[in-house]
């Protein structure tokens, strides 16, 4: 086994020497790590540490290194862990990575999750696949404890926004969007199904936060157990409208001629209350930490109403006002937000003539 030593938040890891630092990644040896999901990882220690929990048993189904299962496991107190990967050289990582860290609270499994999660329940699960989720949703549903946590990352980010629509298609029962709205939409094709997937087994969700971030969708949900669980968040799936000739978007609850991008899920996004508790102390990147924390704790996240200031640009052809001002304008009006979605990226459910007054008013304002 050769690897190398890193620190990732309070954590000491041993990783393959070759590994990959940015992107969807590639297996460059035979165990996979990306340093540049730290942030992802970071997130997940975030969030577990908020729910303030004194039990909470973890299945990390699809560990490679075991560098999420080991970070849990060393950063997040009363958690127990199970780091499992079907690749026998991953487990060797696993167990080099727990002995590191002399963890007693972690340990190393390795077979088809599938087994794993047949075999026994447990309040959190979490699966981090190279591209879709889709063909392991069963499983993961299936080892989720009543009221436990699925923790979801979608790697195949073009299909989900409209780069591919037949695989998109395909995969998740849904067309995707190209455009302005195609990360919000897409993130919103990847719940939906996720909905969809707990409905046939009587099983609803409570998204706790989901998000867009590098090459990747992440959402996590709580899953709450029970037919009318199930038809409360199925009654929050839907389809939107996009003309990019009008500028005009709408979401509807049917679809129709217009409302054919979907199904998606047309529920919240985030757990206020528990992002409020969320805090990057220890993390490895405290400053993404807390600049992608504050725009998740301001978003609007109700129904997808996301626009593009270049949009609003080259739809009125009027030159683009500073995009501060735009939000401060658009604000006097009513109810809008950045997102984490992109930096000139915003949300508001103001009709579209009101957010075309707001952008003329803010250019003025600044000349
Ligand atoms: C993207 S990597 C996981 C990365 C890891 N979660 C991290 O944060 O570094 C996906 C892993 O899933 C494993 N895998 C693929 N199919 C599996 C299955 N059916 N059961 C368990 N593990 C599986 C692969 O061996 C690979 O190590």
């Amino acid at each position: 086994m050769n690897g190398v030593r890193v620190k990732e938040g309070g954590t000491e890891l041993i990783v393959p020497e070759d590994h990959s630092v940015k992107g969807p990644g590639k297996i460059r040896g035979s165990v996979f790590f990306n340093s540049q999901m730290a942030f992802n990882r970071d997130v997940n220690v975030m969030l577990l540490r908020a729910l303030n929990r004194e039990d909470l048993s973890v299945a990390d189904a699809m560990s490679a290194t075991g560098a999420r299962a080991v970070r849990i496991a060393n950063e997040v107190p009363g958690t127990h862990v199970t780091a499992n990967d079907i690749s026998i050289d991953a487990a060797e990582f696993i167990k080099a990575n727990i002995e590191l860290n002399g963890l007693t609270n972690c340990i190393p499994s390795n077979k088809p999750l599938g087994s794993l999660l047949a075999e026994k329940s447990f309040d959190y699960v979490d699966l981090d696949p190279f591209g879709s989720p889709v063909p392991f949703l069963h499983a993961a549903i299936a080892g989720c404890k009543r009221k436990g946590i699925l923790a979801v990352t979608a790697t195949d980010a073009a299909p989900l926004s409209g780069a591919h629509r037949a695989k998109c298609e395909r995969r998740y029962s849904a067309r995707p969007v190209r455009g302005h709205m195609c990360h919000e939409v897409g993130l919103r094709i990847l719940m939906g199904h996720i909905c969809r997937e707990l409905a046939r087994l009587d099983r609803g969700m409570v998204p706790l936060l989901s998000f867009s971030a590098d090459h990747y969708f992440r959402t996590y949900v709580t899953v709450e157990n029970g037919a009318g669980a199930a038809d409360r968040s199925l009654s929050q799936m839907g389809y939107v409208s996009y003309d990019t000739s009008t500028m005009e978007r709408s979401f509807s609850s049917e679809p129709d001629r217009d409302h054919k991008y979907g199904p998606l899920w047309g529920g919240r996004l985030f757990d206020r209350e528990l992002l409020s508790r969320m805090s990057s102390d220890g993390m490895s990147d405290p400053g993404r930490c807390d600049s992608m924390l504050g725009l998740w704790r301001q978003e609007i996240d109700s129904v997808p109403v996301v626009y593009s200031i270049d949009e609003i640009s080259s739809f009125t052809k009027r030159p683009t006002p500073r995009f501060g001002d735009f939000m401060e304008s658009l604000r006097r009006r009513g109810d809008a937000s950045r997102t984490h979605l992109g930096p000139v990226l915003f949300k508001t459910s103001l009709p579209l003539d009101e957010i075309i007054s707001a952008y003329d008013e803010a250019y003025s304002a600044g000349h």
